[in-house]
């Protein structure tokens, strides 16, 4: 691609950064479609988030996705929100607005379309969601949301799941979720269900690390979704898989909240074709 006077820049800022594959998102996506737009990380120290967003747009920066630790601090930082993002507490994507940057979550929608693309469906299912950290809370969220049946939270600490489903119930008015410690799994009732793996437990280099370890509980999941990508099979995943079911890591959610921040960024919409290129792409640096 050539970079002139007309090039808009979008970028990440986070901390750490080295690692994110952002750029391969949104840098196949400009080339592929021929947007003029180039995708930058940037490195932000601590205590300077507000600067950094200040800074982006003094400089005419058009969007910026936002990764640990900033989802929230950045929140003080904008002119508007999105009611979802604001409900959930955290923001992933900044769109340059008149005046300002409006925040959204594309975290949640991406989980909702890369689980669509498997043909997982949310409506009216049963879901055992592990944790109940940021990323957790965020998917309680989306599940009640989204019209789940009854989401089973179960976390190790059982005073962080009651805050989260509490949290949730009342911001959805939807009270399907149910906290509940981890080795409770043996109470739910007995069907199988969709699990999705919300900790961070298993992450490279954790690789044998899992939140239960117990067969019996993975005889009981049809469907399991890992939002960890790193390693590419998780062992939440393996377990799942040896028990009969089928598993899925994170990154087509990765993927897709990437390409609906693109979508908002550039007032357009990706096809599934350059999508799944996309996705290509980024499945070399793991397999
Ligand atoms: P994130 O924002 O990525 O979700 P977090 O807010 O630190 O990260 O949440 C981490 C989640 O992983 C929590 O649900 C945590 O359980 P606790 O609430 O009991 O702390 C869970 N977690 C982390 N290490 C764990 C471990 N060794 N066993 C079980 N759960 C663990």
């Amino acid at each position: 691609m050539t970079i002139d006077g007309r090039t808009r820049t979008c970028g990440l800022i986070g901390n750490p950064v080295e690692h994110t594959l952002s750029p391969v998102i949104h840098n196949t996506l400009a080339e592929r479609l021929g947007h003029n737009m180039v995708y930058v990380p940037f490195l932000v120290e601590e205590g300077r988030v507000s600067d950094a967003v200040k800074g982006a747009y003094a400089l005419n920066l058009q969007g910026m996705n936002v990764t640990i630790p900033y989802k929230s601090e950045v929140i003080d930082s904008l002119k508007d929100i999105d009611t979802l993002a604001e409900n959930i507490g955290a923001v992933n994507t900044l769109v340059r607005t008149e005046g300002g940057y409006k925040g959204y979550n594309t975290d949640m929608e991406g989980l909702y379309r890369a689980m669509d693309s498997e043909g997982i469906r949310i409506e009216g299912e049963d879901i055992i969601l592990l944790g109940a950290g940021g990323a957790a809370r965020a998917v309680a969220y989306l599940c009640a949301s989204k019209g789940a049946g009854k989401v089973y939270l179960l976390n190790r600490t059982l005073q962080k799941a009651r805050t989260v489903a509490e949290e949730v119930n009342r911001t959805t008015g939807a009270e399907v979720v149910i906290p509940m410690t981890l080795d409770e799994y043996t109470r739910l009732p007995e069907r199988q269900f969709l699990a999705i793996q919300g900790t961070s437990v298993g992450l490279y280099p954790h690789v044998e690390d899992v939140v239960i370890e117990d067969r019996a509980f993975y005889q009981r999941i049809h469907t399991g979704f890992d939002l960890i990508y790193s390693p590419w099979e998780t062992k939440f995943m393996r377990l799942v898989r040896e028990n009969g079911g089928a598993a899925f890591n994170g990154l087509k959610m990765l993927l897709y909240q990437g390409i609906i921040a693109y979508e908002l960024w550039n007032g357009v919409k990706v096809s599934e074709e350059d999508a799944m290129a996309v996705y290509e792409k980024m499945k070399a640096h793991f397999v």
